[in-house]
């Protein structure tokens, strides 16, 4: 049987390479697409250990804020692979600063790369998802967008918008067989996190009621939920992985 072709933006960072393993496990072709400002060695070292831990993953350069070069990637793909079956947009940055000190700069790559990003990807993918009669979307939110955060105007502006374009791209598309979701990570232990000054990330921790910072594969695992044939009924929907940091 042909493995349907999923996609995960960021692939090769914290969250994404448990997505990608998880997929992977799930039987899907997988695409990690990467853009590390050029840095096709660090990809492709990537590749490499996965390789080395059993997975054969497939890598594709692409800026995400540039839509040629989004759209040279998914041809790229179609061209390798076919069309892309599951596209999850989970590429982003961050830019912590308050707002009184934020510049043009800090607000623009922050919405390019968390939010354009996904307006990019999606459309340069939902046409061939709606010629097949199936498609999975799934947008990688944030906490920070559910509730905001000190520091985050840019960010937390980024990951609400999702919200908005998850729900109204799932109403243009389920009629054919197309979901579109976002989760909601809460603080996950990777190198983003880590920029966060210390005393600042153990106030945080200790927000958290179940007591830790979550794991990528926390992420991963509702990812692969969402992608499955038999999550065909949930659209338009967020699914929330906080460890009880914020509910609502
Ligand atoms: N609430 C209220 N006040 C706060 C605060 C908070 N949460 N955090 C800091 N402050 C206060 C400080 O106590 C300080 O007060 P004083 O001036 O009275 O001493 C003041 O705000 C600091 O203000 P500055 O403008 O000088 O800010 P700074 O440059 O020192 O640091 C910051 C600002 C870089 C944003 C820092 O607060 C920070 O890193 N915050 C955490 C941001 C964060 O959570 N990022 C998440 C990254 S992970 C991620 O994004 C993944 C995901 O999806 C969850």
């Amino acid at each position: 049987m042909v493995k349907r072709v999923a996609l995960v933006t960021g692939g090769t960072g914290g969250i994404g390479s448990a997505i990608c393993q998880q997929l992977h496990d799930d039987g899907y072709q997988v695409v990690a697409g990467y853009y590390s400002g050029g840095q096709h060695d660090k990809a492709l070292a990537w590749q490499a250990s996965m390789k080395e831990m059993g997975y054969e993953m497939a890598i594709a350069y692409g800026n995400i804020t540039d839509y040629a070069s989004c759209e040279a990637c998914i041809e790229d793909i179609r061209t390798r692979f076919g069309s892309v079956d599951v596209l999850v947009n989970n590429g982003g940055i961050t830019r912590d600063i308050t707002l009184r000190k934020m510049t043009p700069e800090h607000w623009h790559d922050v919405i390019a790369t968390n939010l354009t990003s996904v307006f990019y990807m999606t459309r340069l993918v939902v046409n061939d998802m709606l010629g097949k009669q199936w498609g999975r979307i799934i947008n990688i939110s944030s906490i920070n967008g559910e509730k905001g955060q000190f520091g985050q105007a840019n960010y937390s502006a980024a990951k609400a918008g999702m919200y908005g374009f998850t729900k109204a791209v799932a109403q243009e598309v389920a009629g054919k067989g197309v979901t579109v979701n976002t989760v909601s990570p809460g603080y996950i232990a990777t190198s983003m996190i880590m920029d966060v000054p210390e005393e600042i990330r153990e106030q945080i921790r200790q927000g958290i009621p179940v007591g830790r910072f979550g794991e990528p594969n926390d992420i991963a695992r509702v990812v692969s939920f969402l992608a499955a044939e038999e999550a065909g009924f949930i659209t338009g929907a967020n699914i929330s992985a906080n460890g009880g940091q914020y509910m609502h």
